[in-house]
C-alpha cells in the first residue's frame, strides 16, 4: 500500500487591492498542471462557522471594535477552518492555497492595531499547532495604488482604516518577509502579467525544492 504523502501549505498574502483573489486561481492552475490534487481557500472564513465570524469581523459598526477581541476572534474562525479543512485535506495529502493566514494577524492586529506580537504568536500556536505554511506569496504594493482598485467596492470596516494603519500594515509584512525565507515578496505593483510571472516563477521555484512525490 502507498502511504500518501502530506499536502504543502500555501498563503496569498498581501494589504487591500493587491491581487490576492485574482491570483489564487493562478497558484491553483500551476499546482494542477503538475498533478497535485488542491483545495482552495480564504480567511477569515472557509468553513461556515468562520464565514460568520468574518462577517462579524469585516461589518462596518459604530461600537469600537477592541483589537484582542478582534484578534481572538479571527483566531477563533482560524481554529475551526484548521481542525475542519486545512489540516484533513493536508493529512490525505491534498495541497492547500488559502488567501490569507497568520501573516495576517501579525500585520494587521500586531502591525496595524498594536497587539503584542508575543502574544499572536502563542495564540497561532493555540489555534493552529504544527500547522504553518510551508511558502507564502507576499504581494506588496503602496496602500493608496492597491486601494484605488477597490475604490469601487463599498468598504468593509478594515478598509475604512486610515492610510498610516495601512503603512504599518504594510512594513510589518515586508519585515516578515526578509526575515522568513518561506515568504516570498512579490511586487504587485506592476501589470497583472508581470505579476503572474512572478508568482509562477516563485511557485516553481518551490516546487523544485519542495514537491518530493
Ligand atoms: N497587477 C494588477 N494590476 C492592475 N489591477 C489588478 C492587478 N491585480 C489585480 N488587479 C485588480 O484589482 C482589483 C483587486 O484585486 P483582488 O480582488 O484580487 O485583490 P485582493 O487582494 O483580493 O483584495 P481584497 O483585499 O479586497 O480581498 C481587481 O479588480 C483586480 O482585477
Ligand atoms: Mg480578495
Amino acid at each position: 500500500m502507498t502511504r500518501l504523502s502530506r499536502g504543502r501549505f500555501i498563503t496569498i498574502e498581501g494589504g487591500e487591492g493587491t491581487g490576492k483573489s485574482t491570483n489564487v486561481d493562478r497558484v491553483r492552475n500551476v499546482l494542477e498542471q503538475r498533478g497535485f490534487d488542491v483545495l482552495t481557500t480564504r480567511e477569515p472564513g472557509g468553513t461556515p462557522l468562520a464565514e460568520e465570524i468574518r462577517s462579524v469581523l469585516l461589518e462596518p459598526r459604530d461600537e469600537a471594535v477592541d483589537p484582542i477581541a478582534e484578534t481572538m476572534l479571527i483566531f477563533a474562525a482560524r481554529a475551526q477552518h484548521v481542525a475542519k479543512v486545512i489540516e484533513p485535506a493536508l493529512r490525505v495529502g491534498r495541497w492547500v492555497v488559502c488567501e490569507r493566514f497568520t501573516d495576517s494577524t501579525f500585520a494587521y492586529q500586531a502591525g496595524g492595531r498594536g497587539v503584542d506580537a508575543d502574544a499572536v504568536a502563542q495564540l497561532a500556536d493555540l489555534a493552529h499547532p504544527g500547522v504553518w505554511p510551508d511558502l507564502t506569496l507576499y504581494l506588496d504594493a503602496p496602500p493608496g495604488a492597491a486601494m484605488t482598485r477597490i475604490s469601487t467596492r463599498s468598504l468593509d470596516r478594515f478598509e475604512r482604516e486610515r492610510r498610516e494603519f495601512f503603512e504599518r500594515v504594510r512594513e510589518t509584512y515586508v519585515a516578515r518577509a526578509r526575515d522568513q525565507s518561506r515568504i516570498v515578496l512579490i511586487d504587485a505593483s506592476r501589470d497583472l502579467v508581470s505579476v503572474q510571472r512572478e508568482i509562477v516563477r516563485a511557485v516553481e521555484r518551490f516546487l523544485s525544492t519542495h514537491a518530493n512525490p
